[in-house]
C-alpha cells in the first residue's frame, strides 16, 4: 500500500509549473491556485487542483493530512549556488573589509579561500559531515529541499574528492538533496602560486578524470576573473570536464567585467553565476545560449559591490535563479530571506519572479526541472507552506523566515510550530 498524504485548504497553492527554465513574462507566471490541494502517493504528487476537487475525487482515506487553510503553499526552494561544505571561519577578513579591505586585496596577501583551504585539508571526514550536517539542516528550515554544493576548498586531489565524497554521503542520509559541482578551479593553492597553468594542467591530468570516473560530481565549475582563472584556462577545464560528461558552470564577471557571461554562453553552459559586472554583449548571449543566470544578491551585499542587473536579464530573455552562495568569505550566510529581500527592494524583482528564480529556474540551474521546482503531477512532493496566505508575504516580512512547515518526497521534515 502506498503512503498517502493528502494537503488541503491552501489559502494559495503556488505551483510554478513548469519543466524548464522560465524568461520573460513566464517568470512572472506561478501558476496560482486558490484554495489549492493535492494527493501525493509514495512522495511523488499524483493530484493537484481546488480542494473541493481533489477531495471529491477520493476513494481513500489518507494516511496524513496537512491542513493549511490560511496559508500559502510553494514548491520546495532550490539553492542552486553554495560552498557548504568547508573546515575553519574566515570572521577576521569580514572583519577587515569593514574596516575597507577589498575581497581581492585579502586573496592577494595570501587569505581568502586558500585560508579555507589550509583549514579543509586538515579537517577529518567526520567533522566535515558534522558541520555539512548543521549547515544543511539550518537551509531546511528555510525552505531549502535542495542544494548545490561546490568542491574547492581542496585544491588538490584527496581533498577535492574529500569534499565531494562527504557531499554525497549528506545528501544520501540528510533530507536535504545535495548536487555535487567539482571547482578545483576556485583558487590557485599556495603550492602553485604564481604558476596557474601549471595547476590547471595538474588538474586536468590528476584530479577532473578521478572525479568523473567516480561520478563524484554533475557539475564543474570554474572561477574565471582576473587575477585567478583567465577565459582560456576556464574554457580548457570546462571544455575537458563536458568531455568527460559533466555540465559547466562559470563564476562569472563577479568582481570585474571579464567575460566569463560570454564564455558560460559559447561553451553552452547551463549556468553563469554571479554576473555582477556582466556585459551588455556577454547577457545577450546568454539568452540566445539559453544560460541560466544565477544571481547571488547576499554576496553583493556583503561584498557592498553593485547588484547584478536581474532586471535586465529577465527584460532580455534571460533565465534567471537566485542562490544564497553560501561560503566562509565573500558571504556567510544561508539566509533565503536575506536574499528574497535583497532580490525585491534592489534588483527589481517582482514577488513572482522572485518565486521562480528559486523554485523551478533554481531547479533547472541544477539540472532537476523534470523532477522538483514545481507542483504537479509527476513531480516530486517537495513543498513548504509558510505562515502566511500568499507569496507576496516573502519579502513584505523582510529578513523573517516565514516558512513554517517543510515536507520533502511527501514527509514532514521541518515543523517549526507556527500553524
Ligand atoms: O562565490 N568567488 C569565488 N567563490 C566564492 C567565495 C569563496 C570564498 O571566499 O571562500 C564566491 O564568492
Ligand atoms: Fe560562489
Amino acid at each position: 500500500m502506498a503512503k498517502t498524504m493528502l494537503l488541503k485548504n491552501a489559502a494559495e497553492l503556488v505551483t510554478c509549473r513548469g519543466a524548464a527554465p522560465k524568461i520573460g513574462a513566464a517568470m512572472a507566471d506561478i501558476g496560482v491556485i486558490p484554495d489549492g490541494a493535492m494527493w501525493i502517493e509514495d512522495g511523488v504528487i499524483r493530484r493537484v487542483g481546488m480542494t473541493a476537487e481533489i477531495v471529491e475525487g477520493l476513494d481513500e482515506e489518507p494516511d496524513e493530512v496537512v491542513d493549511a487553510a490560511g496559508r500559502c503553499v510553494l514548491p520546495g526552494f532550490v539553492d542552486p549556488h553554495t560552498h557548504f561544505l568547508f573546515g575553519g571561519y574566515r570572521a577576521e577578513e569580514f572583519s577587515w573589509r569593514l574596516r575597507g579591505d577589498t575581497y581581492m586585496q585579502i586573496m592577494e596577501r595570501g587569505g581568502g579561500i586558500v585560508n579555507t583551504v589550509q583549514a579543509t585539508r586538515t579537517s577529518t571526514t567526520e567533522e566535515l559531515m558534522e558541520v555539512g550536517w548543521k549547515r544543511l539542516s539550518s537551509m531546511l528550515s528555510f525552505g531549502v529541499t535542495t542544494v548545490e554544493g561546490k568542491s574547492g576548498y581542496g585544491l588538490d586531489a584527496a581533498t577535492e574528492i574529500k569534499q565531494l565524497e562527504v557531499m554525497a554521503q549528506l545528501g544520501r542520509e540528510h533530507v536535504v538533496e545535495v548536487v555535487p559541482t567539482f571547482m578545483g578551479a576556485h583558487a590557485v593553492p599556495a603550492e602553485y602560486k604564481g604558476r596557474t597553468d601549471e595547476f590547471v594542467e595538474y588538474l586536468l591530468q590528476s584530479v577532473l578524470p578521478v572525479v568523473a570516473q567516480r561520478k563524484l560530481a554533475e557539475f564543474c565549475d570554474v572561477f574565471c576573473e582576473k587575477g585567478v582563472f583567465s577565459v582560456e584556462q576556464s574554457r580548457r577545464l570546462l571544455t575537458a570536464a563536458q568531455g568527460l560528461g559533466m555540465k559547466a558552470k562559470v563564476h562569472a564577471d563577479e568582481i570585474v567585467s571579464f567575460g566569463g557571461a560570454e564564455l558560460a554562453a559559447e561553451l553552452g553552459a547551463v549556468s553563469a553565476e554571479h554576473l555582477l559586472h556582466a556585459s551588455d554583449e556577454g547577457i545577450h548571449r546568454m539568452g540566445e545560449a539559453g544560460v541560466i543566470a544565477v544571481l547571488l544578491p547576499a554576496t553583493a551585499f556583503c561584498l557592498r559591490e553593485p547588484y547584478a542587473r536581474a532586471r535586465f536579464m529577465i527584460d532580455h530573455g534571460v533565465p534567471v535563479a537566485l542562490a544564497t552562495d553560501f561560503n566562509p568569505g565573500s558571504c556567510f550566510t544561508e539566509s533565503i530571506p536575506l536574499v528574497i529581500a535583497l532580490a525585491a527592494l534592489y534588483m527589481q524583482m517582482t514577488p513572482a519572479e522572485i518565486v521562480t528564480a528559486l523554485t523551478i529556474n533554481a531547479a533547472a540551474a541544477v539540472g532537476r526541472a523534470d523532477r522538483i521546482g514545481s507542483l504537479e503531477v509527476g513531480k516530486q512532493a517537495d513543498f513548504i507552506v509558510l505562515e502566511h496566505p500568499s507569496h507576496l508575504y516573502l519579502p513584505y516580512h523582510a529578513g523573517v523566515n516565514c516558512v513554517a512547515t517543510v515536507v520533502k518526497r511527501g514527509q514532514v521534515v521541518n515543523d517549526r510550530g507556527l500553524l
